[in-house]
C-alpha cells in the first residue's frame, strides 16, 4: 500500500500539530488533574474544520478523506486524548451518520450546527446491560402520533453532559430482536431527557462519561434517523468508521509516550551514560517504535480502504486491536524507561498510560475486535 501523504494530508497534519503544541498541549494536564471539559479548544477544533473533517463544504465540513482524520486524530491525541475523544465521536459518530442517514431538513438543523463547533453530539448505544452485546437494546420508543414516547437508560455516553443531541438506539418494535431497534436523534433539554450521572474515570478524565435516562421522553418523529429497524445496521456501520477514530486516537497516546521516553532517554544518566546508551531500555524503544508504526501502517490502510469505497470493517477491527494493544504496551514501557519518575505527575507519562487503557474497552473491546476478524475469515462457517 502507499504510505506517502498528499500534500493536503501533510498540511492538515502540520494544521493539527500547530494547533496540538500550542493550544491543547498546555492545558493537558490540568484538564486531566480538574476532570475539565475543555470547551474553548473544542470551539476552536470547529473553528480550524477538525469537528466535521470528513462532511462535505456545503454543510461546513472540511470534505476531508479518512486519511486526513486519521492523522489529525493521531496528532491531537498526542498531545491530550481527551480532546482526541472528543472529536473521534463527534466526527464519526455523530456527524457521519447524521450525513449518511439523515433527510436534508435533519442535515440543516442537527448536523452543520455540529460541524462548525457551535454545538457537539455523542452517541448513545451502550445500555446497563448491554454493552459488547449491543443487539440486546431495551430502551422503548413507543409511537404516539407523530412523536416517540421514550423510556430507557443508556450509560458511558461520551460527551453526554456536553453534548446538544444524541443519536440514541430504541427498541420501536421488541418482537423484531435486533431488527425493531431504530435511531432518534434527542435534543438535550427535551422534557424527559435526563443526565443523572457523570462518572469519575482513570483516564480521559476532560472528556464527560455521562449516564442518560429517558422517562416519558416525547421526541418528534422527524427526528428519527433513517426508517424504523435501521438501528443496528446505523450503529454497526458508524462503529466500522469509529473503530477507524479510535485506532488512531490509540496511535496517537502510543505516539506521545513514545516521545516523552526517547527525549527521556537521551537525557537521563545512570552508570555514567545517558540512559538510552542501555540495551535494556533501546531494546525497549525499539519495540515501541516498531509497533507504532505498525499501528500507523494498519490504520492508514483502514482509512485507505473507505477513501476507496472498499469493505474496510474488518482492516478497521485490526487497527483498533493492534493500535490499542500497542498503546497499552507503548505507555507502559514509557513508564519504565521513566523509572520513578514515570510513576509521578510532573512527568505526563503517567496520564498517557491512564488515557491507553480505555482504547481497549470503547468502541468494541480487544475481545469484540477478535470476534469481529474471526468472522470475516471464517465466513458463516
Ligand atoms: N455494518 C452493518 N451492519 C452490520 C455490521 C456492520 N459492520 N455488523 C453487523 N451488522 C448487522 C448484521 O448484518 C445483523 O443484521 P441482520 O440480522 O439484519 O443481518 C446485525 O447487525 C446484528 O449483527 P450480528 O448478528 O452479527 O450480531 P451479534 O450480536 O452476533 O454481534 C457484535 C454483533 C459484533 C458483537 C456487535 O454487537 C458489536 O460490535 N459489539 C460491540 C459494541 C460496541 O462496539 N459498542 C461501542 C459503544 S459506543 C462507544 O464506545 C463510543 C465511545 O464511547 C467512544
Amino acid at each position: 500500500m502507499h504510505v506517502e501523504l498528499t500534500e493536503e494530508q501533510e498540511m492538515i497534519r502540520a494544521m493539527a500539530r500547530e494547533f496540538a503544541d500550542k493550544e491543547v498541549r498546555p492545558i493537558a494536564a490540568e484538564i486531566d488533574r480538574d476532570a475539565r471539559f475543555p470547551r474553548e479548544t473544542v470551539r476552536r477544533m470547529g473553528a480550524l474544520g477538525l469537528l466535521g473533517m470528513t462532511i462535505p463544504p456545503a454543510y461546513g465540513g472540511s470534505g476531508a478523506d479518512a486519511v486526513s482524520y486519521v492523522v489529525a486524530m493521531e496528532e491531537i491525541a498526542k498531545a491530550c486524548a481527551s480532546h482526541a475523544v472528543i472529536l473521534s465521536v463527534n466526527n464519526s459518530l455523530y456527524c457521519e451518520p447524521v450525513y449518511k442517514y439523515g433527510s436534508e431538513e435533519q442535515r440543516q438543523r442537527l448536523l452543520v450546527p455540529f460541524v462548525t463547533g457551535e454545538k457537539i453530539g455523542c452517541f448513545a448505544l451502550t445500555e446497563p446491560q448491554a454493552g459488547s452485546d449491543a443487539t440486546n437494546q431495551t430502551t422503548l420508543a413507543v409511537r404516539a402520533g407523530d412523536h416517540y414516547v421514550v423510556n430507557g437508560r443508556k450509560v458511558f455516553v461520551t460527551s453526554g453532559r456536553e453534548s446538544s443531541a444524541a443519536l440514541v438506539f430504541c427498541q420501536t418494535d421488541r418482537g423484531q430482536g435486533h431488527g425493531g431497534i431504530s435511531v432518534l436523534i434527542i435534543e438535550s433539554g427535551t422534557p424527559g431527557f435526563l443526565v443523572p450521572k457523570v462518572e469519575e474515570k482513570l483516564g480521559l478524565r476532560a472528556s464527560d462519561t455521562a449516564e442518560f435516562l429517558f422517562e416519558d421522553c416525547r421526541v418528534p418523529v422527524a427526528n428519527r434517523l433513517g426508517d424504523e429497524g435501521l438501528g443496528i445496521k446505523i450503529a454497526m456501520s458508524s462503529l466500522d468508521s469509529g473503530r477507524i477514530g479510535i485506532a488512531a486516537q490509540a496511535l496517537g497516546i502510543a505516539a506521545g509516550a513514545y516521545e516523552l521516553a526517547v527525549a527521556y532517554a537521551r537525557e537521563r544518566r545512570s552508570f555514567g551514560v545517558p540512559i538510552g546508551q542501555h540495551q535494556m531500555v533501546q531494546w525497549m524503544l525499539a519495540d515501541m517504535a516498531t509497533a507504532i508504526d505498525a499501528a500507523r501502517l494498519l490504520t492508514l490502510r483502514a482509512a485507505a480502504l473507505k477513501d476507496a469505497k472498499k469493505p474496510f470493517g474488518t482492516a478497521a477491527a485490526m487497527a483498533k486491536l493492534f493500535a490499542s494493544e500497542t498503546a497499552m504496551k507503548a505507555t507502559t514501557d514509557a513508564i519504565q524507561v521513566h523509572g520513578g519518575y514515570g510513576y509521578i505527575k510532573d512527568f505526563q507519562v503517567e496520564r498517557y498510560f491512564r488515557d491507553a487503557k480505555i482504547t481497549q474497552i470503547y468502541e468494541g473491546t480487544s475481545q469484540i475486535q477478535k470476534l469481529v476478524i474471526a468472522r470475516s475469515l471464517l465466513g458463516g462457517a
